[in-house]
């Protein structure tokens, strides 16, 4: 570029001139004592700069090789495109997507190595083969997954959805899920429209804070609503294209991810406080208003968020955090399994008395909700309470705890000052528990010591290390019947093998999650339910004992097979709903409560399961868009 003198043109257009300082054909540059113009590049009239005419919109674009460009579409694009929403929030330039198509290339996607001894790659394969599967024809996904429920769900949600989570930056092909993030602040209830679908049953929902035992994973979180609402199409019967995973991108405080140049969620750290209240708030307002009807499934909020977020919306819209009230609904449920495998009922809980070691989120939860069932049961708040012996770290948690006790431990906690800090060994030796919870991420804090004091006051004693992973059991299978001499009924967080003891089959039941969302959220979807209220969960727990067989019940199945997910899923749906009945927290116009009315439960049972998504191929037909929608 030249620099010349040029007076004239100072006295014109440095005065501020005909287009004053933003003349776009001339700048100048103050030199000292004198001013030079700088002369312009000369124009090249042949250059032309090159935009493509698209005539499709949205996933549209997305799902037609020729027009994608994945994660590089930048924000004028995505707007023009309506491709808000649709992809991850951070754009990720050629070079970058090159880059990573070159590793996967050279080395496949074992590069991306597991981080977790329950992940394997063979896992990964199998996962992988699943996702592209999915991708292309989502009725012949559901069949297989459904056909081979027990066998592939490790591999489309837990454990390997977590590996998943871990490396969704390094692995994401294809645009599925709503993202949504801080910059859509103001706009969300114009970007949910993006979304495909006129109708949505179900969103499974998360902010990426603390993804399975994982931590902080941020935008890369989607990849859990993904896997569990894969498990509510399988599992229960919602159509594929009636849910939506979202993840809502407040930033992460996970460095790795932070500093990683493929992670594509917004690169600052976690928004706090009333601006992430008030950002969660949009976002209900926002899918609320397209999909009033709509089901949302909170899942992997970090403890600080998820009970404050449940208590804000449960008593206005129909939401459940999986965690909180999930987990709790499923250890209930496990323990009248127990009970029924001993020949006793449900009302014999109140005879329990149960030892929780882990005064967290998950053992709280649990103890809330099971002190809940006893009340249900007929015992007062007070004699409830006193059925629970809870430890931490410290030991026996009692009145004369020194510090801050936590509000949701404190009714929990024992009078006797004097047992304060007591080991597992004495408490049990004082307590003679029935039950005996784990979660308190120790592997191994149950020892034979623990069991065979347990075992010599108890007939049967139940014994569930809940801690996940595997490594964090607080005993196996194995252990837990040598140490019972066999008596011992078993369930785990994790999977663990049937036992052989003294020649008899000792079966290790799983106290999975997965045996009462998909079911709990059919029921409350279905049944047009207002909100989910502590008695509708308590009837999902009380069902699920109906479809243990009496087989597995004589081997000591607390839970039935999971092979028999849709019936499972049925059962427990036509609970929730009677109880939302009872509770009178349907809509007025809910079909399911009128057929329960005039047809009873067997009747509910045929409606529920006409409702139910079954993935065969249905002849198709064509309509022209807007006829017939
Ligand atoms: P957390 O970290 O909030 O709580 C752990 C608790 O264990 C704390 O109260 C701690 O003081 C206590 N603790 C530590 N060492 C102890 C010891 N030696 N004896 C007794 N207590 C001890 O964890 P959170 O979220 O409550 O989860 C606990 C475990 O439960 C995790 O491993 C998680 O994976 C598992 N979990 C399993 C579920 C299932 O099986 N369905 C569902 C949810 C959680």
């Amino acid at each position: 570029m030249q620099r010349k003198t040029s007076s004239s043109l100072l006295g014109l257009v440095g005065r501020g001139g005909v287009y004053g300082r933003s003349c776009p054909h001339r700048s100048l540059v103050a030199t000292t004592g004198s001013s030079e113009e700088v002369e312009p590049p000369p124009y090249n009239p042949d250059v032309k700069d090159r935009s493509v005419i698209v005539r499709k919109k949205g996933v549209e674009v997305l799902h037609d090789p020729w027009w994608n460009k994945g994660t590089s579409f930048n924000y004028v694009e995505r707007d023009a495109l309506s491709l808000r929403g649709l992809l991850p929030p951070c754009e990720i330039p050629f070079s970058k997507q090159i880059e990573r198509f070159m590793k996967e290339y050279q080395h496949g996607i074992a590069h991306v190595a597991p981080k977790d001894e329950t992940v394997t790659p063979e896992n990964i394969r199998k996962w992988k083969a699943l996702e592209s599967l999915q991708n292309r024809n989502e009725v012949l996904f559901y069949k297989i997954l459904l056909d081979n429920f027990e066998d592939m769900a490790p591999i489309v949600y837990t454990p390997t959805v977590g590996w998943c989570c871990q490396n969704f930056h390094l692995i994401y092909r294809q645009a599925r899920g709503l993202f949504i993030s801080e910059r859509d602040r103001g706009m969300m209830s114009s970007l949910v429209y993006n979304w495909p679908a006129s109708k949505i049953h179900a969103i499974v929902v998360t902010d990426g804070s603390r993804v399975l035992g994982l931590g902080d994973l941020g935008v890369n979180g989607l990849g859990i609503s993904i896997g569990k609402l894969d498990i509510y199409c399988a599992g229960a019967g919602f159509h594929p294209s009636r849910v939506m995973p979202v993840v809502i991108d407040v930033g992460t405080n996970n460095e790795s991810l932070l500093n990683h140049p493929l992670y594509f969620g917004l690169r600052r750290r976690r928004l706090e406080g009333d601006e992430y209240y008030e950002l969660i708030d949009e976002f209900m307002r926002a899918v609320l208003a397209r999909y009033p009807n709509v089901l949302i499934q909170f899942e992997d909020f970090s403890t600080n968020h998820a009970q404050a977020l449940l208590d804000r919306y449960r008593e206005h819209h129909l939401v459940f955090n999986d965690d909180i009230q999930g987990t709790a609904t499923t250890v209930l449920g496990g323990i009248y399994g127990a009970l029924a495998v001993k020949g006793s009922q449900a009302k014999d809980i109140t005879e329990q008395t149960i030892v929780v070691c882990g005064a967290g989120s998950a053992g709280m939860g649990v103890v809330q909700f099971l002190a809940k069932a006893m009340t249900k049961h007929g015992l007062s708040e007070e004699e409830a309470r006193e059925r629970f012996w809870i430890l931490d770290e410290d030991g026996l948690i009692t009145r004369g705890r020194p510090g801050n006790v936590p509000s949701f431990v404190k009714p929990f906690s024992r009078k006797d000052a004097g047992m304060e800090g007591q080991d597992l060994l004495s408490t049990i030796r004082e307590a003679k528990p029935t039950i005996l919870i784990g979660a308190s991420t120790v592997g191994g804090l149950f020892t034979s010591e623990h069991l065979e004091a347990m075992s010599e006051s108890c007939d049967r004693p139940l014994v569930m290390p809940l801690s996940n992973p595997t490594s964090k059991l607080e005993c196996t299978s194995e252990q837990s019947a040598q140490w019972t001499k066999g008596k011992g009924i078993f369930a785990a967080g994790s999977p663990q093998p049937n036992c052989v003891y003294d020649g008899q089959e000792i079966a290790s039941s799983q106290a999975n999650n997965m045996y009462i969302f998909p079911g709990l959220a059919l029921g409350a979807s279905v049944g047009k339910c207002k909100i989910i209220t502590d008695n509708m969960l308590m009837s999902a727990s009380e069902s699920l004992v109906n479809c243990i067989t009496q087989e597995d019940l004589s081997k000591g199945s607390i839970y039935p097979k999971l092979s028999m997910i849709r019936d499972i899923s049925l059962e427990i749906a036509c609970s929730v709903i009677e109880q939302a009945v009872v509770d009178k927290v349907v809509k007025a116009d809910s079909r399911a409560a009128e057929v329960l009315e005039e047809q009873g439960r067997e009747g509910l049972k045929s409606f529920v399961k006409s409702r139910m998504f079954q993935p065969n191929y249905d002849p198709l037909v064509y309509l022209p868009p807007g006829i017939g929608e």
